[in-house]
């Protein structure tokens, strides 16, 4: 039997600055309201410090998993990142988060599949592990969304949010536990409905870009939402109906978590009741390549050895997929 990747230890990390609807509300002609039924966010935390960035949030987030996993850095093998908020265009804010937790020995690098991020690296990460190259690896999904979202547009400035969460990933003790199947899709032709406009090699920063804000997070919101709804939906149905699970055999779903609506929609499509979805969008708004590893480690003391759970994503490019994994270890009693 091949060897499967299992998540062995996962760990998070916020800023402590907490930008309310209700602050929001005196920003942009938006309130709480408005953002509670359309959206269900409440809350969501913003770095304030000045000089950092993502690799800031995720660092910490990374010390946090090797002193909480007994792991040396030392024994690291490789470590992904996965953002949109680069420190820079380059390098790497894998390089540098790693150099900032005193990972020498590795390899490491970045991917860019926006709010499905996390899912492409733990993906790709798990392919290491697999093949016997890599003993222990980490992913880590560290995003500064406040760093591309602009406060004056109501449209977009209460979806997002800054943190940063990692895992763990090693070869599974047992045949039975780990990561056992993933289905990942993109297509470009979805760009036009969620991009950046400029900085990048098309148009690089100019005073003109500037001007125009074009440095921010563009977003046809209402194309996006059928997109994301029909999506992970799809592709969740067809992991579930490849594998024989049943809904109510389904431990958690663990979505992206853009829009309550749309975790709502995909979990009915699903069949599954929402008390089996990992839901905190009301706090930390959407922080694209967090999301995920933000739920699992928020349910971390709720998930038992064997747990059947299926990630999905959805997110710019267009990107999106699912993941069915059963959980590796049973998480009531770690501190
Ligand atoms: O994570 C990556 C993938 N992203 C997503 O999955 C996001 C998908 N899209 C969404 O979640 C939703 O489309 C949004 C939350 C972005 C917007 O919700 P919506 O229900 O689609 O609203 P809308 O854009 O259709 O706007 C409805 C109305 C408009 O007013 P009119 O034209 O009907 O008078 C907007 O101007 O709501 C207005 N509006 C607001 N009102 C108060 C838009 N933003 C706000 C606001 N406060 N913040």
């Amino acid at each position: 039997m091949k060897t499967k990747a299992a998540i062995t230890g996962i760990d998070a990390y916020f800023p402590e600055y907490i930008l309310t609807n209700e602050e929001l509300s005196q920003m942009v002609d938006t309130c709480d309201e408005w953002i509670m039924t359309r959206v269900g966010i409440k809350e969501r935390r913003i770095l304030k410090e000045s000089g950092t960035g993502s690799s800031h949030l995720g660092a910490k987030a990374v010390k946090k998993l090797l002193n909480k996993t007994g792991t040396s850095p030392n024994e690291v093998d490789l470590l992904i990142c996965s953002t949109v908020t680069p420190d820079m265009q380059f390098p790497a804010t894998a390089n540098i988060i790693s150099d900032k937790a005193g990972i020498k020995n590795g390899f490491s690098f970045d991917i860019n599949a926006a709010c499905s991020g996390f899912l492409y690296a733990l993906t790709v990460a798990s392919k290491f592990i697999e093949s016997g190259s890599c003993k222990k690896v980490i992913v880590v999904g560290a995003e500064k969304m406040s760093s591309i979202t602009d406060y004056t547009d109501r449209a977009t400035c209460p979806l997002f949010g800054d943190a940063a969460g990692a895992v763990l990933l090693e070869p599974s003790k047992d045949q039975e536990t780990g990561i056992i199947d993933h289905m990942l899709h993109s297509d470009g032709s979805g760009e036009k409905h969620l991009h950046m406009k400029a900085g990048g090699s098309v148009k690089p920063a100019s005073y003109d870009t500037i001007d125009a804000r074009e440095h921010f997070i563009y977003q046809e919101g209402q194309s996006v939402f059928k997109f994301a709804v029909s999506r992970m939906a799809d592709t969740s149905v067809e992991m579930m109906k490849k594998h024989n699970i049943k809904s109510e055999e389904l431990a958690w779903l663990v979505p992206h978590q853009a829009n309550m609506r749309i975790i709502e929609a995909v979990a009915k499509r699903m069949g599954i009741s929402k008390e089996q979805v990992m839901i905190n969008i009301q706090k930390y708004g959407n922080t694209t390549a967090a999301t995920l590893p933000l739920c699992l480690w928020e349910w971390e003391h709720k998930l038992k050895k064997g747990d059947k759970i299926i990630l999905t994503t959805f997110g710019a490019g267009f990107t999106w997929g699912a993941m069915y994994l059963k959980w590796a270890y049973n998480g009531n009693n770690i501190k």
